[in-house]
């Protein structure tokens, strides 16, 4: 493809829902990437999420932002506490009893800022950790995390239709570890995806490479570096400064990589993504 075809991509002001990392640590390792003998600077943590923020808001989105509770050192990954579309909020239930109590937090944000419809989910479930949604489909992760049967909740609770996956690497605990949306689905075009196919069981990729034969396809690589932790608004791609390949291949589909330093925050197995629920109202 040369330069002159390629697409152009339009971005679409969105809605973030943040908490400042003020409480954050590597107390206890629920994922392969923690290790509470390694030390964290706090400080350093919430200097990389402030530029975070910045950046969605140099972008032209609205964040708002969750007090964090002392306690909780793991709310700063603000993605796995609710899933909202058109307005309806499906909250969080929990793997781990470590995070259990932030639902509550995040529920009651929505509650006291009119949202009229919130779910809390009876399985568990760890929102847009694991449930990605195209425009069209959610597409929901399961293997670590998220049970099956939440898959099935999240339809019935947003009226959507939910495609199962299965992931079977432990680095790649979560579908937002290892799957984003480029660009959701429009009237006229198909919603865009990159992936990294090592995540996923073999029914599951081939049931990805029937629904998205024009995906972004990550490798080992990419992925290890949390590049598929990232966040886009159809142009503009948020991912860590380590993605630099992932970068390149999505400059070449026409998508602008705008780069941020969340080497803290990975120690807790997180990145961009993991730190930014999209409010979809
Ligand atoms: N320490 C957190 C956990 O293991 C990290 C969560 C990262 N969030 C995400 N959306 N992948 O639960």
């Amino acid at each position: 493809m040369t330069d002159t075809e390629l697409p152009v991509r339009v971005p679409t002001p969105r809605h973030y829902l943040m908490c400042p990392p003020r409480y954050f640590a590597v107390d206890y390792a629920i994922n392969p990437w923690m290790d509470p003998s390694r030390p964290v600077d706090t400080e350093l943590a919430m200097r990389q999420w402030t530029a975070l923020r910045d950046t969605y808001r140099e972008l032209g989105h609205t964040v708002d932002e969750v007090p964090p509770e002392p306690g909780l050192p793991d709310m700063v990954f603000a993605a796995n506490s609710g899933t909202v579309i058109d307005g309806q909020v499906l909250g969080a239930r929990f793997r781990a009893r470590e995070r259990a109590a932030e639902a509550e937090h995040f529920r009651r944000w929505f509650v006291e800022h009119g949202f009229r419809d919130v779910t809390m989910p009876r399985h568990i479930n760890e929102a847009e950790g694991d449930l990605a949604w195209t425009g069209r489909l959610l597409l929901a992760g399961t293997g670590f995390r998220t049970e099956p049967a939440a898959h099935a909740e999240a339809q019935e609770a947003l009226g959507v239709p939910v495609v199962s996956l299965r992931l079977v690497d432990p680095r790649y605990y979560h579908l937002d570890t290892a799957l984003f949306v480029l660009a959701e689905a429009t009237e006229t075009a198909p919603a865009q995806i990159a992936y990294y196919p090592g995540a996923f069981s073999r029914g599951s990729r081939r049931a990805l490479e029937r629904l998205f034969p024009d995906a972004v396809i990550a490798d080992a690589d990419d992925a290890a570096c949390f590049g598929l932790n990232a966040v886009s608004d159809g142009r503009h791609v948020v991912l860590p400064v380590e993605a630099t390949a992932l970068a390149d291949r999505l400059a070449e589909r026409g998508f602008e990589p705008v780069f941020v330093d969340v080497s803290e925050l990975r120690k807790a197995g997180g990145g961009p993504k993991c730190c930014t629920l999209e409010v979809r109202k």
